[in-house]
């Protein structure tokens, strides 16, 4: 994990927020190709959810709710992990994570461990960030940032019902900022305390919820593994009775192989009809299907839940690579090219020669119009290599002598490091096709 944040910093992906103010714990800025790599997640997401299908429709809904809202989806009562001090160190805990902490005064303990441990009772803490809308901090001003998007897609499931003439099975889709104010974040994007989620909820008959609760834990699993990460990286893990949350009637982890271990990427859940019932009785308001011929009922939701934050770190992980080549190390992120912040270099071999400038500009200002390229003129070609190689960009072209005499030009392939030669007129057909290919890791599990 040291190495993906090193590097994720050299290069700016992701920055620690709030640095020259000596930073805020746990919370990331987004560098230029951070941006980009999330920009594709979200983009790689969205399309599967619901731009190649005709039966999931999109939402983007506040971040500031009724704060009944949250009473009605059980945050404000339960949302709560068991939290204790210590009065030595000062540090706080979660009581039921107490194996996976350090000591603050002697880290290669656990707290609790050594005589100096002076831990309080647990007590209960509430994830959710509080904030009051309006001048007035008065009574019924309080809200809540939301700690999850889900609850505002069940809120709008009567609109989009009518107004999107769904019938179940149906989905709503939403991605949007979350927030918990977790007790313990850490291990670099993996718990943060503000993150991006992707959620999608998908209303079914109740009948047919477990069919539709193992397809979803099947096709989220198949996208991981379509974006090149190692299956044998990826498990699914279903939760017994007793780790389930409160609405859940079965949840399966789909689990990657984090530097930390094995913990959850994404979470699928079947949520039962808790979600609308809970609505439906707090906001009085029926949440239900009615079909033409009379028939009612609640539906059932299967729920995937990720954060672009996880994704993030999970193809990061996988991607990272280390290699001698012709004695040299070389850095190598091998992300999925529909992944990767930029596809592609445009590099003239001299960048003091004003004919390969010249000719490598104008592909640049041919491709970029369509793709995430780079152009790059600037030290010698086994610098700048290195550089895109690190940044994880799959195919440089470069202009060179030859290129002067007939106008072909090569392309460098990041995994292989193979070079061909192609048509100048041709390079961007090239990278159009190359970016449909299936693309798997060359790396070795
Ligand atoms: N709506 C259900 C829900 O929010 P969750 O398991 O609490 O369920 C879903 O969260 C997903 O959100 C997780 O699988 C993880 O990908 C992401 N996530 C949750 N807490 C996070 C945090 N503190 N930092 C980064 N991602 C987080």
């Amino acid at each position: 994990m040291d190495k993906i944040v090193s590097l994720s910093r050299r290069r700016g992906f992701v920055f620690p927020s709030s640095e020259i103010y000596g930073g805020l714990g746990s919370t990331f800025d987004y560098g230029h190709y951070g941006v980009l790599m999330k920009n594709n997640i979200r983009a790689r997401w969205f399309e599967a959810m619901v731009q190649d299908r005709d039966d999931i429709v999109a939402i983007d809904s506040a971040i500031i709710l009724h704060p009944r809202v949250w009473e009605a989806s059980g945050h404000v009562g339960g949302f709560t992990d068991p939290l204790v001090d210590c009065r030595t160190c000062k540090l706080r805990f979660r009581a039921d994570k107490l194996e996976d902490s350090s000591c603050g005064r002697k880290p290669s303990k656990r707290p609790g461990e050594t005589p100096d441990c002076d831990l309080t009772e647990p007590r209960q803490f509430n994830l959710m960030f509080e904030t009051t809308v309006g001048a007035l901090q008065e009574e019924g001003s309080r809200a809540f940032l939301r700690p999850e998007t889900a609850q505002g897609i069940f809120i709008n499931f009567k609109n989009v019902l009518q107004i999107a003439r769904r019938k179940p099975p149906f989905g709503i889709a939403q991605v949007g900022k979350s927030f918990r104010n977790e007790i313990t974040p850490g291990n670099f994007l993996f718990r943060v305390r503000e993150f991006e989620q992707m959620e999608m909820e998908y209303f079914v008959p109740p009948a047919e919820a477990e069919e539709w609760y193992r397809y979803w834990i099947e096709e989220r699993l198949n996208w991981y593994l379509q974006y090149g990460l190692r299956g044998s990286r990826l498990r699914v893990r279903e939760h017994g009775p007793e780790e389930r949350s409160h609405y859940s009637q079965g949840t399966s982890d789909i689990e990657y192989l984090y530097p930390i271990g094995w913990s959850e990427l994404e979470g699928v859940a079947n949520r039962g009809d808790f979600d609308l019932t809970q609505h439906s009785e707090y906001s009085a308001t029926k949440l239900e299907y009615v079909g033409p011929d009379g028939e009612r009922y609640v539906p059932y939701v299967i729920e995937p839940a990720v954060s672009i934050e996880r994704i993030m770190v999970a193809l990061l992980v996988d991607a990272y690579d280390e290699e001698i080549v012709a004695e040299r190390e070389r850095t190598v992120l091998r992300l999925h090219p529909k992944m990767a912040p930029v596809i592609a270099a445009v590099l003239p071999l001299i960048g003091k020669s004003d004919n390969m400038v010249g000719k490598a500009r104008s592909l640049y200002e041919e491709l970029r119009r369509r793709h995430s390229v780079e152009y790059d003129d600037s030290g010698a070609i086994g610098r700048r290599y290195r550089r895109q190689d690190e940044i994880g960009t799959p195919w440089a072209f470069t202009i060179d002598e030859q290129t002067l005499a007939d106008d072909t030009v090569t392309v460098r392939d990041r995994d292989s490091l193979a070079q061909e030669r192609l048509p100048i007129g041709g390079v961007r057909a090239w990278l159009e096709q190359a970016l449909e290919r299936d693309w798997r890791t060359p790396k070795q599990d």
